[in-house]
C-alpha cells in the first residue's frame, strides 16, 4: 500500500502545504542501494570526557565515502563521561555542530556500561540514554541517533559500519550493547556471509523474503522456509536468489529435524521471521486464536532453536536471529495473544544469549519491527494505519528491507559481541519503552 502522503510532502506545493498545517515532514530516507552502497559526507569525530578507546582505525573503514563538506556521520565518544561535570562536554561537542549535520545523516554516541560500583559514571552513562533518545525525537529530516555501550573499539566494528551506513536508516533511538563474544573480520566487508549458509522461516514473501534477499546480497547461500500453501511464491523467491525451497510448516512437530535434514551440513545463521496475528480483544479470543499465534510466534521458535543447538547444526560462529515486535514491548489492545508470543521472544533472547554464546559460540538477538509496509499491514484500518506510519520520528513506516538490513548486522561474522540485544526497528515509533 504506497504511502501517499510522504510522496505529496515530496513536492514542493506538498511540502508547503502540509508545513503551513503543522503536519509532520517525513523526509524520502537513503537506504542502500548497489550504485550508492554508502553516505557521502564528512565524518565528524568528537569526543567528551577523557577518552581511552582506539576509535580511528575502525571509523577509517566504518566511516561515510567522502564527499560534500557537510558531515554526514558524527560519531561522539562519550566513554570517558565519568561525572555529571563532563556532561557539558556531551552538549559542548554536539551543539554547534548538529545544524550541519546532512539529510539523512546519522550520530552515533558512544558509551561505556553503566558501573555498578559508581553511582556517579552510571549516572551520567544513563544520562546519555534520555539525551540520545531526545535528540532522536527532535533531530528530523531523516537523521538518525543511536547509543553503542561498547568496552573496546574493535568488537563494535560491525555496529559503527552499520549505523554509520544507509543500511540503519529507519533505526533510531536505540541503545545497543557491544561486549564478549568473538569477533571475525570478514575478509570483505561487502560481502560478509560469503561461503554461510542461511535459513529464514517465512520467506515467501514480506519481510522474510527481504531478509532472504539481503542475506544473500551479502553471500549467503539462503535457504528459504514458509508453508507448504506458499510453496509456489516461496519457489520464485529461492529461484531468484540461487537458494533452496523448503515447503515446511514450522509448527509441525518434526520441523527442527526436517530442517537439519534439508541442510547441506551445518548451519550459520537461522533467522525465525515467521509470524501470523489472530487479533481479538481478550472478551472475545477464542482458545484456537489464542494457541495459533502462540504456536507459530514463539513455540515453533523455542522447540527449533532447541533441536537444532542441541544436534550441533548451528555451531561456532552461528547467529540466531528472532522477531519480536513493538507490539511485544509496549502492548497493544487486540492483539494479547501477538503480544505475548512476542515479549516472548524478547525472554528467549535475554536468557538464551549469553549460555548459548558460552556453552556452543552462536550469538542469539531479535529484530523488533515497528510499523513495516507490509501485506500484514496494508490489512490494518486506514485511520490506524496512518497513525503508525506517522507515529515515529521519521513520520513514515519502515520498509522490509530496513528490517533484513538490521538481520545482517546481526548474522555478520563481525558481530560476534553482540549478543543477548533486542533493537526495534521502527523509526523510534512513539510506542513502547
Ligand atoms: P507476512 O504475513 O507478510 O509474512 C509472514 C510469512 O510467514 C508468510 O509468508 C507466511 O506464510 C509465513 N508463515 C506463517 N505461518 C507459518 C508457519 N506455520 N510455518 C512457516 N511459515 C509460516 O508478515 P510480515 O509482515 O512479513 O512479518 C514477518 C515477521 O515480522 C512476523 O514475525 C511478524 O510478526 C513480524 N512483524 C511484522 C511487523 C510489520 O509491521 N509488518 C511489525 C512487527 C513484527
Amino acid at each position: 500500500m504506497a504511502d501517499r502522503y510522504l510522496s505529496l510532502t515530496g513536492t514542493a506545493p506538498g511540502r508547503f502545504l502540509t508545513r503551513r498545517l503543522g503536519l509532520p515532514q517525513p523526509a524520502a530516507l537513503r537506504r542502500w542501494s548497489a550504485e550508492q552502497p554508502s553516505l557521502s559526507g564528512q565524518l565528524l569525530h568528537l569526543t567528551a570526557g577523557k577518552s581511552d578507546l582506539d576509535l580511528a582505525p575502525v571509523l577509517t573503514g566504518a566511516g561515510p565515502e567522502p564527499g560534500p563538506e557537510r558531515p554526514v556521520a558524527v560519531v561522539l565518544d562519550a566513554t570517558g563521561v565519568r561525572g555529571v561535570e563532563a556532561l557539558a562536554e556531551v552538549h559542548a561537542a554536539l551543539h554547534p555542530a548538529l545544524r550541519s549535520v546532512a539529510e539523512s545523516g546519522r550520530i552515533v554516541v558512544l558509551g561505556a556500561p553503566p558501573d555498578p560500583a559508581d553511582h556517579h559514571q552510571a549516572a551520567v552513562q544513563q544520562a546519555l540514554e534520555g539525551f540520545v533518545r531526545s535528540l532522536g525525537k527532535e533531530i528530523g529530516r531523516g537523521r538518525t541517533v543511536n547509543l553503542v555501550r561498547l568496552t573496546d573499539a574493535r568488537s563494535a566494528e560491525s555496529t559503527l559500519r552499520f549505523l554509520l551506513s544507509p543500511r540503519s536508516a529507519y533505526v533510531s533511538g536505540q541503545v545497543i550493547e557491544v561486549g564478549g563474544g568473538e569477533v571475525t573480520a570478514p575478509e570483505d566487508w561487502d560481502r560478509p556471509l560469503a561461503g554461510r549458509t542461511a535459513l529464514v522461516t517465512g520467506a515467501a514473501r514480506g519481510i522474510g523474503e527481504a531478509v532472504a534477499r539481503t542475506l544473500a546480497r551479502d553471500g549467503a547461500r539462503v535457504v528459504c522456509l514458509d508453508v507448504p500453501a506458499a510453496e509456489a511464491e516461496l519457489t520464485a523467491v529461492a529461484g531468484r536468489l540461487g537458494g533452496v525451497a523448503l515447503p515446511l510448516d514450522i509448527t509441525a512437530d518434526d520441523a527442527g529435524a526436517r530442517i537439519a535434514d534439508a541442510l547441506p551440513g551445518h548451519l550459520d545463521v537461522l533467522v525465525h521471521n515467521a509470524g501470523i496475528t489472530r487479533d481479538r480483544r481478550l472478551v472475545n479470543m477464542p482458545a484456537e486464536r489464542w494457541s495459533s499465534v502462540l504456536d507459530v510466534n514463539l513455540a515453533s521458535v523455542l522447540r527449533t532453536t532447541d533441536v537444532l543447538l542441541s544436534a550441533g547444526t548451528l555451531g561456532a560462529g552461528g547467529r540466531i536471529v528472532a522477531t519480536a515486535s513493538i507490539a511485544g514491548l509496549a502492548g497493544n489492545a487486540g492483539q494479547t495473544n501477538y503480544a505475548a508470543s512476542k515479549a516472548g521472544i524478547v525472554g528467549l533472547v535475554r536468557s538464551l544469549g549469553p549460555r548459548a554464546l558460552a556453552e556452543y559460540g552462536v550469538t542469539v538477538n531479535a529484530v523488533a519491527p515497528g510499523f513495516i509496509e507490509t501485506r500484514m499491514t496494508a490489512a490494518v484500518p486506514l485511520f490506524i494505519r496512518e497513525a503508525g506510519r506517522r507515529m515515529n520520528s521519521l513520520a513514515q513506516g519502515g520498509a522490509p528491507v530496513d528490517v533484513a538490513e538490521t538481520t545482517a548486522w546481526f548474522a555478520s561474522p563481525g558481530s560476534g559481541a553482540v549478543n543477548g540485544q533486542v533493537v526495534r526497528v521502527c523509526g523510534q515509533s512513539l510506542l513502547g519503552a
